[in-house]
């Protein structure tokens, strides 16, 4: 049967890759070979005659397998224990047994660092750098903007790889902000997504040009202005006479 079956988990933890075979109780392990084997090529862990006879040095000391279902686990798992799996399985009284698993390995990334940087402000808005970044990550994450729900194009993105396989994201957005508006960076990997979402907030209140006065207005008060010193004239050559 080459049925595909699909497990998943995270880095560091243990899974049971299962082989869907079941040893009778009436039957001894002893009188079978079981050999989990990796794409194909690569032997994983193998018994025959109930003693280990694989040397496998990537899962040294991390490999166990049940010996009544053929489970194979492996603890801690690592990035790189991410493939497709076989588990065979040869008897002396049956056909032998050959089951397909897939192992998707994820690691979590880290909640989105957001960070904004203002470079030029006006009366009408703010021109801002927004900048969002994520690490730790396997697999090669997707990482999205959004301005208050509505999905923006970043300026600029970029992604690297660490030693250890694991994923780091960068992505950088110039953006106007006219009006405050909540913006949200999500960083989505293997189904999974962490995302962190903060206020973008336009800078201080500008100082409003005072609305030039009516024309009346200007005219009343010239008048008013003009019989004031209109009067002092008056009084000071009045007060001058005396
Ligand atoms: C195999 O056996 C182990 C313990 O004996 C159990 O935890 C596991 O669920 C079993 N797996 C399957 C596929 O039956
Ligand atoms: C595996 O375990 C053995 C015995 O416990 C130890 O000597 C060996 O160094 C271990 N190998 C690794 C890679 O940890
Ligand atoms: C992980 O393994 C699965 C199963 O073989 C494969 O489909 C997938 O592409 C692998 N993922 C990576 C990132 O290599
Ligand atoms: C977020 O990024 C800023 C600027 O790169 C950095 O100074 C800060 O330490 C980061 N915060 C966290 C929680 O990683
Ligand atoms: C965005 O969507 C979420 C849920 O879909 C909702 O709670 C929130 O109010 C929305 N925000 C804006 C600014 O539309
Ligand atoms: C950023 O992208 C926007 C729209 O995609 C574009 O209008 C703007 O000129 C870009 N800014 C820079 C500095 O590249």
């Amino acid at each position: 049967a080459l049925e595909k079956k699909v497990v998943k988990s995270k880095m560091g933890e243990k899974v049971g890759l299962p082989c869907y075979y079941e040893i009778p109780i009436t039957e001894s392990f002893h009188n079978y070979r079981v050999y989990w084997q990796k794409n194909t090529i690569e032997v994983v862990l193998a018994y025959a005659e109930g003693k280990k006879i694989s040397d496998n040095k990537q899962y040294d000391n991390r490999t166990e397998l049940d010996q009544r279902n053929l489970t194979l686990w492996i603890s801690p798992v690592e990035i790189m224990d991410n493939g497709s799996y076989q588990c065979v399985v040869q008897s002396l009284t049956e056909p032998v047994v050959v089951r397909l698993v897939n192992l998707f390995v994820t690691a979590d990334f880290s909640e989105p660092n957001v960070t904004t940087e203002v470079f030029a402000s006006s009366c009408e808005s703010t021109e801002m750098v927004v900048r969002c970044s994520s690490h730790g990550g396997f697999p090669e994450p997707k990482i999205s903007a959004a301005i208050n729900n509505e999905t923006v194009m970043w300026n600029d993105t970029s992604v690297s790889q660490s030693s250890l396989s694991l994923y780091s994201v960068t992505a950088v957005l110039w953006h106007s902000v006219t009006k405050d508006v909540s913006f949200t960076c999500s960083v989505e990997y293997s189904g999974l997504v962490k995302s962190t979402t903060l206020p973008l907030k336009k800078a201080g209140d500008c100082i409003v040009p005072p609305a030039p006065a009516p024309y009346h207005v200007i005219t009343a008060s010239s008048i008013i202005i003009i019989i004031f010193l209109l009067a002092v004239a008056l009084a000071a050559r009045y007060l001058s006479r005396h």
